[in-house]
């Protein structure tokens, strides 16, 4: 039997369990993953809590999307992965469990320089913040700022835009500046006066804005400091995005990622991947949980308490 994390109604942090399942089969085209590690996501818990819309429950509906593992049996027809070799998993609800089948276009080689935890910490947020800033078009001549750039997400939009070349600023508290700061960004707090803030340490207009944080202040201080509205997109106020006549990546937005940018999610995790190997990127980890302890890893994620990507280990 395997183990997985399941709930069978919306709520509080409280609904996650752990239940037996059967072992997962490889279908045509999957391969069967014992999970190492599971990457604990907030839209896990929006999910979950149905902050963001989900179908009505009928079965125990399973959590998580990212993970990384080691591939245990092959289904029919797999020839591009072998029994034993170590995965980064994106986008394959149910990575909160022991074992999972899932498709090989969902799965990258981890190589022996990345942890399962590192792998367990990209699909979301890597695959998030690499789109957002493709389809904005950041390049080396522009100044982006980034809100909650301490946050996973914005951790990998200040390392992609400052590889590409950009000036970035990104907000957060100010115990989280110096990791910015080792990142290559101007750290910045996120509180009252932020405006001035940015307008202080930016070395040349502010061109491009990726919202990470969804606060009003954040919302405001992109339009006073953009004129172009193209530049700015949120990936939290997809709802208001419109009414600001600025763009949203999902979180909530009723327009749909497009194909080019389902893509370029997909094109991150082994672009990641080849980053942490070689050194050039690195990702903050937070507290590791056992998997029975879903339910705790929610809350700590949602009080704001832990710094880093928290990870579940079955
Ligand atoms: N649209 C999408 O496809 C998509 C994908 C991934 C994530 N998201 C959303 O994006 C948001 C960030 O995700 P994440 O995974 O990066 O979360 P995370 O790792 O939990 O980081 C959250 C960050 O928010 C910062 N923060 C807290 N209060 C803030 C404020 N008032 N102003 C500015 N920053 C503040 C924190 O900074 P400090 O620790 O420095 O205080 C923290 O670094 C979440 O709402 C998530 O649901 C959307």
């Amino acid at each position: 039997m395997a183990r997985a994390i399941v709930y069978t109604e919306f709520g509080s942090p409280a609904v996650l369990h752990e239940i037996e399942i059967p072992d997962p089969v490889a279908a045509r085209g999957d391969v069967v993953v014992r999970i190492e590690a599971a990457g604990v996501n907030p839209i896990d818990a929006k999910l979950r809590s149905r902050k963001r819309p989900s179908p009505d429950i009928t079965e125990p509906r399973p959590v998580g999307f990212d993970g990384a593992g080691v591939v245990e049996v092959l289904g029919e027809g797999v020839d591009d992965f072998a029994v034993g070799d170590r995965v980064a998993i994106r986008d394959a609800l149910g990575t909160y469990a022991s074992a999972l089948a899932i498709a090989t276009e969902k799965l990258v080689a981890l190589p022996d320089a990345v942890t399962a935890a590192e792998g367990a910490a990209i699909g979301i947020p890597a695959g998030t913040a690499y789109q957002a800033l493709r389809s904005l078009g950041v390049t080396d001549g522009d100044v982006l700022l980034v809100h909650a750039g301490s946050g996973s997400v914005g951790q990998f939009a200040v390392q992609f835009a400052v590889a590409w070349g950009a000036t970035v600023i990104a907000t957060a508290s100010p115990s989280r500046h110096e990791l910015l700061r080792e990142l290559g960004a101007i750290p910045i707090s996120y509180d009252a006066g932020l405006l001035e803030r940015v307008r202080d340490v930016a070395p040349a207009p502010v061109t491009v804005v990726l919202d990470c944080a969804g606060t009003d202040e954040a919302i405001e201080t992109s339009l006073a400091l953009v004129a172009d509205r193209d530049r700015i997109a949120t990936i939290v106020r997809g709802p208001d995005a419109a009414s600001f006549g600025i763009r949203a990546f999902s979180g909530g937005s009723p327009v749909p990622l497009t194909e080019e940018e389902l893509a370029w999610r997909a094109e991150a995790l082994p672009k990641t991947v080849e980053l942490l190997a070689s050194g050039d990127f690195t990702i903050e980890l937070g507290p590791e949980l056992p998997l029975a302890e879903a339910a705790q890893a929610h809350e700590l994620m949602e009080s704001g308490a832990a710094s880093g990507k928290i990870i579940l280990v079955p």
